[in-house]
Parts: structure tokens; sequence; C-alpha cells
């Protein structure tokens, strides 16, 4: 894989960089997303490098009617309007203080690029052209046909082979950039040299998703925090009585009870016959836990976060997650999964430097699950 950073800036300077980011965010306040602060920061190191950027970003997952031409879809114009990147231009402009030209059709893209004076272009939800999630050729060789050189930084689109992630590699010179090379560097340190004791915590709604995850984690680490969704799905299977609580199938768990890694809540916040989030014992224990580790994983609020009351079990463990990084440099945190980072950055603006967070979710479970991921691999393969 070759990284974006070790050219020298006499090779990119006037060059035109197709920049791959991942702008599906959702959120109510998109502004404060780590998604757009990281593709913020990518686009940045692109401009001091003196070269253009061309923004190629999906949102979303649209729902295709009718084809309409060979790349084009008809959609629904309410999904083109809460799915379009435009509102984006604004955002960027006032971060980055300079003109974003707005590019509908990146098909069109190369008149509109070309006839322009200005540095940066942000094409519409790529997502939008039939080509991109069917990881089309001939799609790819559109795109790669607008700039010099392609980067892909977007970590947590890289599991999909679609074509602005993976095909277009196959017609450009192509380079992982400053942002993906440091998610997988930290992601490989924790991979490769896990640091003992080494704690997990794993929470959130869903269940399934999230059992590739359990199983890398019930070989690596020692001690697994649960909460939501998994720990309701454990405590049904010791016979607890979990009512109406959020849970999976018991088969879904049942490979993993013989190991006492696994910690599961010693009380709970019961609220309409319903685990809303745990209770002060199970705070004070998985806190003494997080309190001994080395290296702590964090994947999904042990409460629900969305309201507030059952907020304080998640918040008890990030006070006791940053205290505990920030008297010990050496310990190294990694939180992952959309609700969790968006939680600790709206509990804290100054984050330690020892706690990385991943804009990974899907991403991040299968990366961590030992998978190699397309957009990956497109990258090592990438010759020219
Ligand atoms: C994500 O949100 O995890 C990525 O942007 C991928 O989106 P997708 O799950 O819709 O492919």
């Amino acid at each position: 894989m070759k990284f974006f950073t070790q050219l020298k800036k006499s090779e990119v300077k006037g060059k035109t960089i197709l920049l791959r980011v991942d702008l599906d965010i959702h959120s109510e306040d998109v502004s404060q997303s780590l998604r757009l602060e990281r593709a913020i920061q990518s686009i940045r190191y692109t401009r001091n490098q003196k070269a253009r950027v061309i923004i190629l970003a999906h949102r979303g997952r649209p729902v295709f009617k009718n084809t309409i031409s060979n790349f084009k879809f008809l959609i629904s114009n309410k999904e083109k309007k809460e799915l379009s990147l435009e509102p984006f231009v604004k955002i960027l402009e006032k971060e980055l203080k300079e003109k974003v030209v707005f590019v509908p059709d990146v098909l069109n893209g190369k008149d509109i690029i070309s006839q322009s004076s200005y540095s940066i272009f942000l094409c519409e939800n790529l997502r939008f052209y039939e080509g991109e999630t069917s990881n089309d050729l001939a799609f790819a060789k559109k795109l790669a046909q607008l700039g010099d050189v392609y980067v892909n930084d977007a970590f947590a689109n890289s599991h999909r082979a679609h074509a602005s992630m993976s095909a277009i590699t196959r017609f450009i010179p192509s380079y992982a950039g400053m942002e993906l090379s440091r998610e997988i560097g930290i992601l490989d340190r924790i991979l490769k040299k896990p640091k003992h004791p080494f704690v997990a915590i794993l929470g959130g709604a869903k269940v399934s998703d999230k059992i590739g995850l359990l199983q890398w984690f019930v070989r690596f680490t020692d001690t697994i925090l649960t909460g939501g969704g998994i720990a309701n799905t454990f405590l049904d299977w010791c016979g607890y009585e979990v009512g109406k609580s959020i849970r999976d199938n018991l088969s879904s768990v049942q490979m993993f009870v013989k190991y006492p890694s696994i910690q599961i809540p010693r009380d709970t916040i019961i609220e309409n016959n319903k685990i809303y989030d745990i209770g002060s014992k199970t705070i004070a224990f998985y806190a003494q836990e997080i309190r001994r580790a080395r290296m702590i994983i964090w994947n999904g609020p042990v409460g629900l976060t969305d309201v507030k009351k059952f907020q304080k079990g998640s918040r008890a463990l990030w006070r006791a997650i940053q205290s505990h990084a920030r008297s010990h440099k050496d310990v190294l945190v990694l939180i992952g999964g959309g609700e969790t980072v968006s939680f600790v950055r709206k509990e804290s603006k100054k984050i330690p430097q020892n706690i990385f967070l991943s804009t990974g979710g899907g991403a991040l479970l299968e990366y961590m699950s030992g998978k190699k991921l397309p957009a990956l691999s497109a990258l090592d393969k990438n010759k020219e």
C-alpha cells in the first residue's frame, strides 16, 4: 500500500487529487460529526500540498426505482433532497475559508472542473449512480478520468467494494490518505501488539453485528464488560428476568457463555419492564476493571444514551476511562461506533491524546474481526 503523506510536496503540487472521504452523516447536527472533522483535516492537508481537490463521497442508501441511463437511476425527489451532499458546500467553505464548487453530476464533472479557476470541488452523492455500489469498471474509469491521483481517506467505507473505493484503483495511481493511515495504524497497534490487562466494553442496541467482534474479544482481551442488547441477551441466557428489553436470540450468544472473561451487569436500571442502563454496583465494578487496564476498546454505549436519565452508566465509564488515560500515558484507548463516539464528543471537548476515536462503524467491526477490507486490498494491488 502506498501512502499519500509519503509523497513529496513537489510530486503533488498542481495535481488534481480525487479524495474519497466518508460524509455518510445522519446526526441532527452534521457540523459536529467526527467524520466531517476528519474529512476537513484531509482536505486541508491536500490543499496545503498545493493540489486541487475533487471530493468524492456518499450518503445513505438511496432506494432505486428505474434505470434512466447507463449509470443513473431514478430516485425519489425526497431522497434526492435528504441524501444530497450539497448542504456540505457551505459547511466546508466556512471551515476551509475557500470557495467549494458543487458538481451536481459527476459524469459531466470534467467540464465544470477544467473550466473553473477554483481548487475545491464536491461531487454529488455517488450512490445516486448505479455504477457505484455495483463496483462498475466503466463508472470507476469515468471517475478516475477526473483527476491525476486517487486518495482513499474513507476508512469508514472501506468494507464496501464500491467503484469509488475499489474499482477506481485500477485506473489511476492510488494512495491511502492521512486519516485512513492513522486509523489502520492504531488498529494494527492494538491487533498486533495487545497490551494486558486488555479490557473491552461492548454495548449498543444491536447484537448480531457485534458477534464477530465478540469472537475477537474472547481470544485477545482479558475482560469484556457488557451492556445494552448484548448484556440483556446474556442475562436472559443466565435465567434473569429481562422483560421486554432489547435482546437477540439466545443462540447468538450460546457459543460465548463458556468464557469467564465476559462480564454481565450485576444490577440494571429498569423502567416499564425494560432494561435501559447498568446500575451503580455494575458501574463500580466496571470502573475498577477500567482502572487496571493498559489497553481499552469501547464499542457501543452501556445504556440508552439518547435519553438523558439513561446516560449515567456510559458517562461514569467515560469518566473512568478519561481519568485513567490522563494519569497513565502508556494506556491506549480505542473508541468506535457512531453512538459511542458522538456520546463522548458531546461529553468532552478535550479528549486525551492516548484516546483514539474511530470513524468506522461496520468497517471497524469487520477490520477487528480479522477480515481484509476490500478497499484496502484494492490499494494493495494498485501498482501505478
Ligand atoms: C458507514 O456508515 O458505516 C459507511 O459509510 C458505510 O455505509 P453503508 O453501511 O450504507 O454501506
